[in-house]
């Protein structure tokens, strides 16, 4: 819930994490910046004027500013959050910034998300199956409705980390596909286009790097930015699983 506003506007205090990894001489500490607060503040708006006042070696990434390129995802007082879409109004006047655990750091809060999914995507194999010919006259295929529609949930994740940094499972085990990776495969696997039969997808997930390793407290759940229905996917993959492996 949005903090009533006040007339007078409050001093926000800012503890960030920094921490260059390409300079031998940088050690991890926390550095203190102040910043009088505005309406309507995100820490997107925060984080620049820091930068632009303050110390302009300050690294962070944004690209859209409105939770859709999925670039922004820190640790806002110990919780992933996006920071284009954090309101200083939400939070308290001391608010300590992280870099996402799991992910490799470039730099204070900067990190690389783009080589987890990739290996992600490359491990689970997460891209359509199909041995067909390509057909240029052929009619476009129909899909029904709500099943479109579950896909369609599935592709509104936009890729930003905080569900995986979340993930207590994902946090020990490298190898764990996360619950990116999860929500990534149910979208191939509920897709008809896809050919993969139960087998071949119980090969993918029926396992501790799979759903099987999901120790189901559901941080995930509660951390998307974009409220992809994660409790419902895992349950569709275990499902699926059961049934792949009662029927072989
Ligand atoms: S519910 Fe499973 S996938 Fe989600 S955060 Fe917990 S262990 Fe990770
Ligand atoms: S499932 Fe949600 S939290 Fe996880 S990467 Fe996608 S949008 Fe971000
Ligand atoms: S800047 Fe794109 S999601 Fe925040």
């Amino acid at each position: 819930m949005t903090r009533k506003e006040s007339t007078v506007p409050r001093r926000l205090r800012f503890e960030i994490f920094r921490y260059n990894p390409e300079d031998a001489e940088s050690v991890p500490h926390m550095q203190t910046f102040e910043l009088d607060e505005a309406p309507y503040m995100s820490l997107f708006i925060a984080l620049n004027q820091i930068r632009e006042t303050q110390d302009p070696s300050l690294q962070f990434d944004f690209a859209c500013r409105s939770a859709i390129c999925g670039s922004c995802g820190m640790l806002v007082n110990g919780r992933p959050a996006l920071g284009c879409r954090t309101l200083t109004s939400d939070l308290p006047e001391l608010i300590r910034l992280h870099p996402l655990p799991v992910f490799k750091l470039i730099g204070d809060l900067s990190v690389d998300t783009g080589t987890w999914f990739r290996e992600m995507v490359e491990n689970t194999e997460a891209w359509i199956h199909n041995q067909q010919a390509f057909d240029p006259e052929a009619q476009e295929g129909r899909m029904d409705d709500d099943l479109a529609h579950a896909i369609y949930e599935g592709d509104r994740c936009i890729e930003c980390g905080c569900c995986v940094a979340s993930c207590g499972a994902a946090n020990v085990n490298a190898d764990f596909a996360g619950p990116a990776g999860l929500n990534r495969v149910a979208r191939f696997m509920m897709d008809p286009r896809d050919t993969r039969g139960d087998g071949d997808w119980f090969e993918v997930v029926s396992n501790s790097d799979g759903v099987f390793g999901c120790i189901g407290m559901m941080a995930c759940h509660d951390v998307c930015p974009k409220e992809l229905p994660l409790l419902e996917i895992y349950a569709y993959l275990r499902r699926k699983a059961l049934a792949a492996r009662f029927a072989g």
